[in-house]
């Protein structure tokens, strides 16, 4: 039986085949994606030609590490595929994403992309989105009422995020609030709803984004589902 980083790293291995020569791709964050950059690393100093866009300055510096060129996403026009992980996906591919907290720049980087390839660990698929906190990226100015707004609109919990005893702060200044949704019956309606409270930059759900879901098991098989 694989462990669970066996896996991610057999995923982020598998995912590097979707990336071909000449190819204009996004790269996600995670701890999954970080198997798929050093492979890419690897092929690239082995002869394969790419260009990427970044979805986070985690990624950035291990591009910069592994010496992968990069453009901003202003710089081009749209990407052919982004490869990213997810922290939950059900069986449409909408997605949770944003546990490593780079979900702003991860959906705009998907938005922007024609096909999105998602690797999972098959136990992130679920029938139902909410288990896991939805992430919701605030700017700083009033976050408690935002916070108020999504507590009392949905009679759940919500806890501003911290990463070693401090707030945590996303690449762009932000915060973020986790919110404790269990069960999210329909994400497109929720994500809508939650744009429409004063101070809310994104949401971690990821509706009708992604085209692939690439799951990895623990006794090693890997599942391709195209939505
Ligand atoms: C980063 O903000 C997230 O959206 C990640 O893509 C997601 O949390 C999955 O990360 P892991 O592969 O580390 O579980």
């Amino acid at each position: 039986m694989l462990s669970q980083n066996d896996i991610k790293q057999k995923l982020g291995i598998y995912a590097a085949d979707f990336i071909q020569q000449d190819m204009l791709v996004g790269l996600g964050t995670g701890t999954t994606v970080f198997y798929l950059l050093k492979e890419l690393g690897k092929r690239k100093r082995q002869g394969l030609n790419f260009t990427a866009v970044c979805t986070s300055n985690q990624t950035q510096n291990i591009l910069d590490e592994e010496k992968i060129n990069y453009f901003s996403i202003d710089e081009v026009d749209k990407l052919q595929l982004t490869i990213d992980g997810a922290d939950e996906a059900d069986e449409n591919g909408n997605l949770i994403k944003g546990g490593g907290g780079a979900l702003l720049q991860e959906k705009i980087v998907a938005a922007a992309s024609e096909k999105l390839i998602i690797i999972i660990d098959e136990k992130k698929n679920v029938q139902t989105l909410g288990v896991f906190p939805l992430p919701v990226e605030v700017i700083t100015f009033g976050w408690k009422q935002v916070q108020k707004k999504i507590e009392s609109n949905y009679n759940i919990q919500t806890k501003l995020r911290y990463k070693d005893n401090s707030i945590f702060i996303t690449d762009h200044q932000h915060y973020i609030l986790d919110c404790w949704f269990n069960r999210i019956l329909n994400p497109f309606e929720l994500n809508k709803n939650l744009h429409l409270i004063p101070g809310v930059v994104e949401t971690g759900l990821f509706v009708q984004m992604a085209t692939t879901i690439v799951s990895g098991f623990a006794d090693g098989r890997i599942e391709v589902k195209n939505i």
